[in-house]
Protein backbone atom coordinates (compact mmCIF):
# COMPACT_ATOMS: atom_id res chain seq x y z
CA UNK A 1 0.00 0.00 0.00
CA UNK A 2 1.29 3.54 -0.81
CA UNK A 3 0.15 5.43 2.08
CA UNK A 4 1.96 2.39 4.21
CA UNK A 5 4.96 2.52 2.42
CA UNK A 6 5.06 6.30 3.44
CA UNK A 7 5.26 6.24 6.80
CA UNK A 8 8.58 7.80 8.10
CA UNK A 9 11.48 5.29 8.63
CA UNK A 10 14.98 6.34 9.75
CA UNK A 11 13.76 8.46 12.85
CA UNK A 12 17.41 10.01 13.49
CA UNK A 13 20.99 10.20 11.25
CA UNK A 14 24.71 10.65 12.29
CA UNK A 15 26.20 12.85 9.76
CA UNK A 16 29.91 13.91 11.06
CA UNK A 17 29.88 15.51 14.39
CA UNK A 18 25.75 15.86 14.64
CA UNK A 19 22.88 13.88 15.11
CA UNK A 20 20.16 14.67 13.55
CA UNK A 21 16.16 13.96 13.82
CA UNK A 22 14.46 13.44 10.50
CA UNK A 23 11.82 14.82 9.23
CA UNK A 24 9.90 12.36 6.67
CA UNK A 25 10.05 9.28 4.48
CA UNK A 26 12.94 8.49 2.67
CA UNK A 27 12.91 5.59 0.72
CA UNK A 28 16.01 4.16 1.42
CA UNK A 29 16.65 0.31 -0.13
CA UNK A 30 14.37 -2.60 1.56
CA UNK A 31 17.65 -3.76 3.30
CA UNK A 32 17.26 -0.72 5.77
CA UNK A 33 14.05 -0.91 6.74
CA UNK A 34 14.73 -2.40 9.98
CA UNK A 35 16.27 0.88 11.42
CA UNK A 36 15.57 3.43 13.27
CA UNK A 37 19.31 5.37 12.48
CA UNK A 38 21.66 5.68 9.69
CA UNK A 39 25.24 6.48 9.78
CA UNK A 40 26.33 8.99 7.43
CA UNK A 41 30.07 8.98 6.03
CA UNK A 42 29.84 13.15 5.87
CA UNK A 43 32.70 12.96 2.63
CA UNK A 44 31.11 10.15 0.84
CA UNK A 45 27.75 10.00 1.87
CA UNK A 46 27.45 6.16 2.34
CA UNK A 47 25.29 5.28 4.77
CA UNK A 48 25.22 2.26 6.97
CA UNK A 49 23.18 0.56 9.53
CA UNK A 50 25.77 0.45 12.95
CA UNK A 51 28.06 2.93 13.84
CA UNK A 52 31.41 0.19 13.54
CA UNK A 53 30.72 0.09 9.79
CA UNK A 54 31.42 3.66 9.98
CA UNK A 55 33.89 4.16 11.90
CA UNK A 56 35.88 0.88 9.58
CA UNK A 57 34.40 3.36 6.55
CA UNK A 58 36.31 6.28 8.04
CA UNK A 59 39.68 4.74 8.11
CA UNK A 60 39.25 3.84 4.46
CA UNK A 61 37.17 6.71 2.69
CA UNK A 62 39.85 9.57 1.28
CA UNK A 63 37.40 11.95 0.82
CA UNK A 64 38.24 15.25 2.66
CA UNK A 65 35.25 17.02 0.43
CA UNK A 66 32.62 16.67 -2.38
CA UNK A 67 33.44 14.50 -5.48
CA UNK A 68 33.73 17.11 -8.28
CA UNK A 69 34.94 20.67 -9.18
CA UNK A 70 35.26 23.67 -5.61
CA UNK A 71 33.88 26.79 -7.96
CA UNK A 72 33.77 28.43 -5.36
CA UNK A 73 35.51 29.50 -2.57
CA UNK A 74 35.21 32.66 0.27
CA UNK A 75 36.54 32.61 3.64
CA UNK A 76 35.99 29.03 4.86
CA UNK A 77 32.78 28.50 2.60
CA UNK A 78 33.32 26.65 -0.55
CA UNK A 79 30.74 25.43 -2.94
CA UNK A 80 31.46 22.32 -5.20
CA UNK A 81 29.51 21.31 -8.73
CA UNK A 82 29.08 17.59 -8.62
CA UNK A 83 27.95 15.96 -12.00
CA UNK A 84 25.35 13.41 -11.16
CA UNK A 85 26.48 10.96 -14.59
CA UNK A 86 29.96 11.40 -12.95
CA UNK A 87 28.87 10.83 -9.29
CA UNK A 88 26.24 8.79 -9.49
CA UNK A 89 26.03 7.04 -6.17
CA UNK A 90 27.08 10.31 -4.54
CA UNK A 91 24.13 11.64 -6.14
CA UNK A 92 22.01 8.74 -4.92
CA UNK A 93 22.94 9.38 -1.53
CA UNK A 94 22.66 12.84 -1.20
CA UNK A 95 18.81 12.37 -2.51
CA UNK A 96 18.04 9.30 0.03
CA UNK A 97 19.63 12.01 2.86
CA UNK A 98 17.46 15.11 1.20
CA UNK A 99 14.31 13.93 1.10
CA UNK A 100 14.80 12.87 4.79
CA UNK A 101 14.02 16.47 5.14
CA UNK A 102 11.43 17.15 2.07
CA UNK A 103 8.10 16.37 2.38
CA UNK A 104 6.45 16.73 -1.68
CA UNK A 105 9.75 16.30 -3.64
CA UNK A 106 9.76 12.80 -5.97
CA UNK A 107 13.38 13.21 -5.69
CA UNK A 108 13.95 9.82 -8.15
CA UNK A 109 14.69 11.23 -10.92
CA UNK A 110 17.73 10.34 -13.26
CA UNK A 111 20.52 12.07 -11.29
CA UNK A 112 22.47 11.99 -14.37
CA UNK A 113 20.64 14.63 -15.82
CA UNK A 114 21.44 16.49 -12.20
CA UNK A 115 24.19 18.92 -11.59
CA UNK A 116 24.52 19.05 -7.69
CA UNK A 117 25.74 22.75 -6.03
CA UNK A 118 27.39 21.26 -2.44
CA UNK A 119 27.77 24.09 0.02
CA UNK A 120 30.43 23.59 2.83
CA UNK A 121 32.43 24.67 5.64
CA UNK A 122 35.57 23.73 5.47
CA UNK A 123 38.14 23.33 8.58
CA UNK A 124 41.41 21.54 8.91
CA UNK A 125 39.86 18.09 9.10
CA UNK A 126 37.84 18.35 5.78
CA UNK A 127 34.62 20.18 4.09
CA UNK A 128 31.89 19.93 5.97
CA UNK A 129 28.43 19.88 4.07
CA UNK A 130 26.07 22.38 5.37
CA UNK A 131 23.27 22.58 2.43
CA UNK A 132 22.97 21.76 -1.35
CA UNK A 133 20.85 22.96 -4.39
CA UNK A 134 20.09 20.51 -7.43
CA UNK A 135 19.73 21.72 -10.68
CA UNK A 136 18.67 20.41 -14.08
CA UNK A 137 21.61 20.29 -17.28
CA UNK A 138 18.93 21.36 -19.42
CA UNK A 139 15.68 22.98 -18.43
CA UNK A 140 12.70 23.09 -20.86
CA UNK A 141 10.67 25.07 -18.10
CA UNK A 142 13.71 27.84 -17.13
CA UNK A 143 14.18 26.06 -13.87
CA UNK A 144 17.28 26.86 -12.07
CA UNK A 145 16.75 25.01 -9.12
CA UNK A 146 14.93 21.92 -8.44
CA UNK A 147 15.94 20.94 -4.53
CA UNK A 148 16.97 23.07 -2.15
CA UNK A 149 17.95 21.96 1.37
CA UNK A 150 20.07 23.28 4.43
CA UNK A 151 20.72 20.54 6.73
CA UNK A 152 18.70 21.40 10.40
CA UNK A 153 21.98 22.29 12.39
CA UNK A 154 23.17 24.78 9.95
CA UNK A 155 19.10 26.23 9.36
CA UNK A 156 18.33 29.83 9.92
CA UNK A 157 22.21 31.26 9.32
CA UNK A 158 21.55 32.72 5.85
CA UNK A 159 23.03 29.75 4.21
CA UNK A 160 19.27 29.18 2.54
CA UNK A 161 19.52 32.58 1.18
CA UNK A 162 23.22 32.16 0.06
CA UNK A 163 22.19 28.93 -1.90
CA UNK A 164 19.39 30.44 -3.65
CA UNK A 165 21.44 33.76 -4.36
CA UNK A 166 24.12 31.41 -6.04
CA UNK A 167 21.40 29.82 -8.04
CA UNK A 168 20.84 33.02 -9.35
CA UNK A 169 24.27 34.11 -9.91
CA UNK A 170 24.63 30.71 -12.30
CA UNK A 171 21.91 31.94 -14.81
CA UNK A 172 23.03 35.47 -14.65
CA UNK A 173 26.51 33.50 -16.01
CA UNK A 174 24.42 31.50 -17.96
CA UNK A 175 22.74 34.75 -19.50
CA UNK A 176 18.80 33.57 -18.83
CA UNK A 177 16.52 34.25 -16.50
CA UNK A 178 15.55 31.53 -13.72
CA UNK A 179 13.05 30.45 -11.32
CA UNK A 180 12.80 27.36 -8.86
CA UNK A 181 10.60 23.99 -10.00
CA UNK A 182 7.39 23.69 -8.21
CA UNK A 183 5.48 23.30 -5.69
CA UNK A 184 7.87 25.12 -2.73
CA UNK A 185 7.59 23.89 0.49
CA UNK A 186 6.71 26.29 3.27
CA UNK A 187 9.84 27.33 4.13
CA UNK A 188 10.74 27.09 0.72
CA UNK A 189 8.56 29.66 -0.09
CA UNK A 190 9.38 32.07 3.00
CA UNK A 191 13.20 31.74 1.82
CA UNK A 192 11.96 32.85 -2.03
CA UNK A 193 10.11 35.43 -1.12
CA UNK A 194 13.12 37.34 1.46
CA UNK A 195 15.66 36.69 -1.40
CA UNK A 196 13.14 38.83 -3.81
CA UNK A 197 12.27 41.13 -1.60
CA UNK A 198 15.36 42.11 -0.78
CA UNK A 199 16.96 42.10 -4.24
CA UNK A 200 14.49 44.10 -5.84
CA UNK A 201 13.76 46.51 -3.08
CA UNK A 202 17.36 47.37 -2.65
CA UNK A 203 17.08 48.34 -6.62
CA UNK A 204 14.28 49.88 -6.61
CA UNK A 205 16.13 51.83 -3.53
CA UNK A 206 18.58 52.92 -5.68
CA UNK A 207 17.25 53.75 -8.75
CA UNK A 208 15.98 57.27 -9.58
CA UNK A 209 12.91 56.99 -11.92
CA UNK A 210 10.84 54.41 -13.76
CA UNK A 211 11.81 51.03 -14.02
CA UNK A 212 10.28 48.08 -15.73
CA UNK A 213 9.85 44.78 -14.67
CA UNK A 214 11.49 43.62 -17.74
CA UNK A 215 14.42 45.85 -16.53
CA UNK A 216 14.67 44.24 -13.14
CA UNK A 217 14.45 40.24 -14.43
CA UNK A 218 17.38 41.65 -16.41
CA UNK A 219 18.91 42.78 -14.06
CA UNK A 220 18.36 39.96 -11.35
CA UNK A 221 18.00 36.83 -13.58
CA UNK A 222 14.91 36.70 -11.52
CA UNK A 223 11.44 35.55 -13.73
CA UNK A 224 9.32 38.23 -14.49
CA UNK A 225 6.30 36.41 -13.16
CA UNK A 226 7.72 35.95 -9.64
CA UNK A 227 9.10 39.46 -9.79
CA UNK A 228 5.20 40.41 -10.43
CA UNK A 229 4.01 38.24 -7.56
CA UNK A 230 6.45 39.75 -5.57
CA UNK A 231 5.67 42.96 -6.10
CA UNK A 232 1.73 42.28 -5.94
CA UNK A 233 2.21 40.94 -2.53
CA UNK A 234 4.05 43.98 -1.05
CA UNK A 235 0.79 46.08 -3.03
CA UNK A 236 3.52 47.71 -4.57
CA UNK A 237 2.23 47.16 -8.13
CA UNK A 238 -0.53 49.52 -9.95
CA UNK A 239 -2.67 48.79 -13.30
CA UNK A 240 -2.56 51.58 -15.12
CA UNK A 241 -3.86 51.73 -18.51
CA UNK A 242 -3.26 48.08 -19.23
CA UNK A 243 0.02 48.25 -17.50
CA UNK A 244 1.52 47.05 -14.50
CA UNK A 245 3.46 50.31 -13.01
CA UNK A 246 5.47 50.15 -10.08
CA UNK A 247 4.80 52.55 -7.19
CA UNK A 248 7.18 52.92 -4.40
CA UNK A 249 8.35 55.38 -1.75
CA UNK A 250 11.40 55.31 0.05
CA UNK A 251 9.48 54.81 3.03
CA UNK A 252 7.49 52.05 2.04
CA UNK A 253 10.84 50.57 0.49
CA UNK A 254 12.67 50.61 3.68
CA UNK A 255 9.60 49.19 6.10
CA UNK A 256 9.05 46.40 3.66
CA UNK A 257 13.32 45.82 3.74
CA UNK A 258 13.01 46.05 7.41
CA UNK A 259 9.91 43.14 7.20
CA UNK A 260 12.08 41.27 4.78
CA UNK A 261 14.82 40.23 7.64
CA UNK A 262 18.56 39.96 7.34
CA UNK A 263 20.22 39.87 4.46
CA UNK A 264 22.06 36.69 4.69
CA UNK A 265 25.33 35.47 3.62
CA UNK A 266 26.41 36.96 0.15
CA UNK A 267 27.61 35.53 -2.50
CA UNK A 268 30.92 36.71 -3.51
CA UNK A 269 31.02 36.98 -7.77
CA UNK A 270 34.39 37.60 -7.91
CA UNK A 271 35.07 34.38 -6.11
CA UNK A 272 32.83 32.11 -8.25
CA UNK A 273 34.81 30.51 -11.33
CA UNK A 274 32.33 28.74 -13.63
CA UNK A 275 31.58 28.11 -16.67
CA UNK A 276 27.97 26.64 -17.76
CA UNK A 277 27.49 23.27 -18.84
CA UNK A 278 27.16 22.21 -22.46
N1 LIG B 1 10.54 29.66 10.65
C1 LIG B 1 10.20 30.85 10.11
N2 LIG B 1 10.84 31.40 9.04
C2 LIG B 1 11.83 30.69 8.50
C3 LIG B 1 12.24 29.43 9.01
C4 LIG B 1 11.53 28.92 10.14
N3 LIG B 1 11.87 27.74 10.69
N4 LIG B 1 13.26 28.98 8.27
C5 LIG B 1 13.49 29.89 7.32
N5 LIG B 1 12.63 30.93 7.45
C6 LIG B 1 12.51 32.12 6.59
C7 LIG B 1 12.99 33.37 7.25
O1 LIG B 1 12.35 34.45 6.62
C8 LIG B 1 14.45 33.35 6.90
O2 LIG B 1 15.02 34.63 6.90
P1 LIG B 1 15.48 35.32 8.30
O3 LIG B 1 16.24 34.29 9.08
O4 LIG B 1 16.31 36.46 7.82
O5 LIG B 1 14.22 35.74 8.97
C9 LIG B 1 14.44 32.83 5.49
O6 LIG B 1 13.35 31.91 5.43
C10 LIG B 1 15.67 32.12 5.02
O7 LIG B 1 16.52 31.78 6.06
P2 LIG B 1 17.93 31.12 5.77
O8 LIG B 1 18.65 31.02 7.07
O9 LIG B 1 18.62 31.82 4.66
O10 LIG B 1 17.48 29.69 5.21
P3 LIG B 1 17.86 28.23 5.75
O11 LIG B 1 19.34 28.04 5.66
O12 LIG B 1 17.22 27.96 7.03
O13 LIG B 1 17.23 27.35 4.57
C11 LIG B 1 15.49 26.12 3.55
C12 LIG B 1 15.93 27.49 4.09
C13 LIG B 1 14.14 26.24 2.87
C14 LIG B 1 16.50 25.66 2.50
C15 LIG B 1 15.45 25.15 4.76
O14 LIG B 1 14.40 25.52 5.61
C16 LIG B 1 15.28 23.70 4.39
O15 LIG B 1 16.23 23.03 3.98
N6 LIG B 1 14.03 23.15 4.54
C17 LIG B 1 13.77 21.75 4.26
C18 LIG B 1 13.80 21.46 2.79
C19 LIG B 1 12.86 22.34 2.00
O16 LIG B 1 11.74 22.56 2.37
N7 LIG B 1 13.38 22.84 0.86
C20 LIG B 1 12.60 23.65 -0.04
C21 LIG B 1 11.84 22.77 -0.94
S1 LIG B 1 11.10 23.76 -2.21
NA1 LIG C 1 12.63 22.23 -4.06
Amino acid sequence: HEEFTKVKNIATIELGKYEIETWYFSPFPPEYNDCVKLFFCEFCLNFMKRKEQLQRHMRKCDLKHPPGDEIYRSGTLSMFEVDGKKNKVFAQNLCYLAKLFLDHKTLYYDVDLFLFYVLCECDDRGCHMVGYFSKEKHSEEAYNLACILTLPPYQRKGYGKFLIAFSYELSKKEGKVGTPERPLSDLGLLSYRGYWTRVLLDILKKHKGNISIKELSDMTAIKAEDILSTLQSLELIQYRKGQHVICAGPKVLDRHLKAAGRGGLDVDVSKLIWTPYK
